[in-house]
């Protein structure tokens, strides 16, 4: 296995323990300070220089951007792109690896983009496993916003699989924070924010892409 030096075992064995316990896990510590800050640099760039596009729902040609729903500008992860891109997939690979091996869950392939809501954009309470054929396992957070304060809001809200009009957490957008959850299991919601709120939003799936 490759080792990688931007990913923190302990918080990795942390992070499995409280997704088995619950449906969802969060931690700060999962990636290196140089990985995050460098991710984070970027998303901002990559903002400011127009990169970012208005996302779709659904992946079917047909449901178009609807921004009453989903008011997020994307732009994929690549495998063969920066540095900094790089090191994260090296890093989510290696996550990928310990949770097939620790929980039996076989997440094979990964698929990611940086994301940012502008203020007062949101996306309204979903879940992540949008077709019965979708092979999402896990869905993951990565935040990229320095000195996020309460006031900005942009909260991540989680809701209880079990019961799903109750909130289980309200989770700020912090630098640094990642979040892990069961695609098909656990809706959330995006309020907005009252300034830009940058993430990578990603996905581990079973077997390679029969459906892409
Ligand atoms: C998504 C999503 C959450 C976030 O893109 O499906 O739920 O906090 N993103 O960026
Ligand atoms: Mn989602």
């Amino acid at each position: 296995m490759v080792v990688s030096s931007h990913l923190n075992r302990a918080a990795v064995a942390r992070v499995l323990e409280e997704l088995v316990q619950g449906a969802w896990a969060s931690t700060f510590d999962l990636f290196s300070p140089e990985l995050i800050q460098g991710l984070a640099t970027e998303v901002a760039q990559r903002h400011q220089l127009g990169w970012m596009q208005p996302a779709l729902i659904g992946r079917q040609v047909g449901l178009l951007h609807d921004g009453n729903q989903r008011g997020d500008s994307i732009q994929w992860l690549d495998p063969t792109g920066s540095t900094a891109e790089r090191s994260f997939l090296e890093a989510i690979e290696e996550l990928m690896a310990l949770i097939r091996s620790e929980l039996y869950v076989p997440v094979r392939t990964y698929e990611a983009h940086f994301a940012c809501y502008e203020a007062g954009r949101h996306y309204a309470k979903h879940k992540d496993r949008f077709r019965d054929a979708d092979e999402r396992e896990l869905s993951t957070v990565l935040f990229l916003n320095p000195e996020w304060k309460p006031q900005d809001q942009g909260q991540l809200l989680i809701f209880d699989p079990d019961r799903e009009d109750r909130v289980l957490a309200e989770v700020l957008p912090e630098l640094g924070r990642f979040v892990l959850f069961r695609s098909d299991r656990v809706p959330h919601e995006v309020l907005a924010p009252h300034k830009p709120r940058y993430s990578i939003a990603g996905w581990m799936r079973r077997q390679s892409g029969v459906l892409t």
